[in-house]
């Protein structure tokens, strides 16, 4: 099934007849914590105005209904059925620059194999490396393209993508442009980030610290040059890169004037208040975190992001959801979609994981799904809440009550989404 595109993206934009509208207005900014995570701002028989590709009213249907009127020129108005709005999902964690699946890593796992045994011996990030290496900046887009996609169906709107399967200074720009060029051609939000310390490749095995040299020396200072991308991250993780490689690459991020984010403690627990002095966006993964880091989540300006779809995939434990929130962390949730761990481009599969397997309630999932991806990409001052003056980036769902969307799974209910103002039927 394809996005149908949207029939006129110029007109101004009226959905009326929502059933509920999750408007995730809060009178406090700064990402949701504690019980602020379940607070979604409803509002029944309501209507959203969008023109521009921005939101000029959300409310009750007939105050909404009156703005629009003063509104010249043709409307484009579509009929939410009762269905429920919400702000368009934000997957601020996804690696969608790969040119095939991992089915033979899939099957030693299945036989028993552990992901960080598989890597040892020479699959996972590893066995990715060449299908990106061999390809075209077109063809990358192409995969990436797909992606977006996948993604919008499941109601998301704004992405953030790594590169990381390239693992050279030239492929890892490669996969940065391919995002560029996906990103000019889907109606979404992209933010691109350089994951080039995802793994050490082959040629420099044993010589790790020299492949960081090229991450810092020539991969950092193209990426920030040329604006290839917001953000450097790196695998921090025993078989990946140490805490003291990762300060070298945010070291050079920073004076680059990139802004930094890690993937953490997935298989080890690593001592993050080393990472603390460079501000990082967020924290990703944090299957196995310290009590000490845990409450270092909580103090610190950053976002703790959670994939439980990784954990679901490799057949691991889950993150602890609610101990991170009950401590006051800001938790997000994102999909992880990439070849090796979390092959989902599903935001709902993954809002299904968090209710049933974290304990998160449906609200807070949905915070953590939406606004709180926003604070992790540093986009709330453009996206987050429905209200005047944002984004029009929203995703309709046939369902009546908003619960309905973390119950279901194996089942797209997303029936629409808007992206900068531009209706997708899907
Ligand atoms: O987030 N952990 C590191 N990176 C990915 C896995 C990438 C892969 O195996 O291809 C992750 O799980
Ligand atoms: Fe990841």
């Amino acid at each position: 099934m394809s996005v149908e595109p949207s029939r006129d993206s110029s007109r101004p934009l009226l959905l009326t007849n929502i059933g509920q509208l999750l408007t995730l207005r809060h009178s406090k900014t700064g990402p949701r914590r504690g019980r602020e995570l379940a607070e979604l701002g409803i509002v029944n028989s309501a209507a959203v105005f969008c023109k521009d590709g921005k939101i000029v009213a959300a409310g009750h249907e007939n105050e909404v209904a009156l703005q629009a009127k003063q509104t010249n020129g043709e409307i484009e108005n579509y009929d939410c059925r009762s269905g429920v709005v919400l702000p368009g999902f934000v997957d601020s964690h996804t690696h969608p620059v790969f040119t095939a699946p991992r089915l033979v890593d899939f099957e030693q796992r299945i036989l028993g194999n552990t992901y960080e045994q598989i890597a040892r011996a020479g699959g996972g990030i590893r066995s990715s490396v060449d299908g990106v290496r061999n390809a075209s900046e077109e063809e990358l887009a192409g995969y990436t393209l797909r992606a977006f996609e996948e993604m919008q169906r499941s109601g998301t709107t704004t992405v953030e993508a790594k590169s990381g399967y390239g693992l050279s200074a030239e492929s890892e720009l490669k996969s940065l442009r391919a995002i560029r060029l996906a990103a000019q051609r889907w109606p979404g939000t992209v933010i691109p980030t350089l994951l080039g310390a995802h793994v050490v490749p082959s040629e420099f095995q044993q010589k790790a610290d020299a492949y960081v040299d090229v991450v810092c020396d020539q991969m950092i200072p193209v990426t920030a040059q040329e604006r290839l991308a917001e953000y450097v991250d790196v695998f921090c993780e025993r078989g990946a890169f140490s805490v003291a490689q990762a300060e070298r690459i945010f070291e050079a991020a920073s004076k680059a004037g990139l802004g930094v984010r890690a993937h953490v403690c997935q298989f080890t627990p690593q001592d993050l208040s080393r990472l603390a002095r460079f501000e990082p966006a967020s924290y990703d993964h944090l299957d196995c975190l310290t009590d000490r880091d845990l409450q270092g989540m909580a103090q610190q300006n950053t976002i703790a992001t959670l994939l439980p779809g990784a954990s679901y995939f490799l057949a691991h434990p889950y993150p602890m959801a609610r101990r991170l929130i009950e401590a006051g962390a800001a938790v997000a949730l994102a999909t992880d979609f990439n070849p090796g761990t979390s092959p989902t481009p599903s935001m709902t599969l993954v809002l299904s994981l968090a209710c049933t397997q974290m304990r998160m309630t449906p609200a807070e999932a949905i915070s953590a799904a939406t606004i709180n991806g926003a604070y992790a990409l540093r986009l709330a001052e453009q996206k987050g809440p429905i209200e005047s003056g944002k984004d029009a980036d929203l995703a309709l769902f046939d369902v009546k009550d908003y619960r309905e969307i973390c119950y279901w799974f194996g089942a797209e209910h997303c029936r629409a989404t808007v992206a900068h103002g531009k209706l997708q039927i899907h």
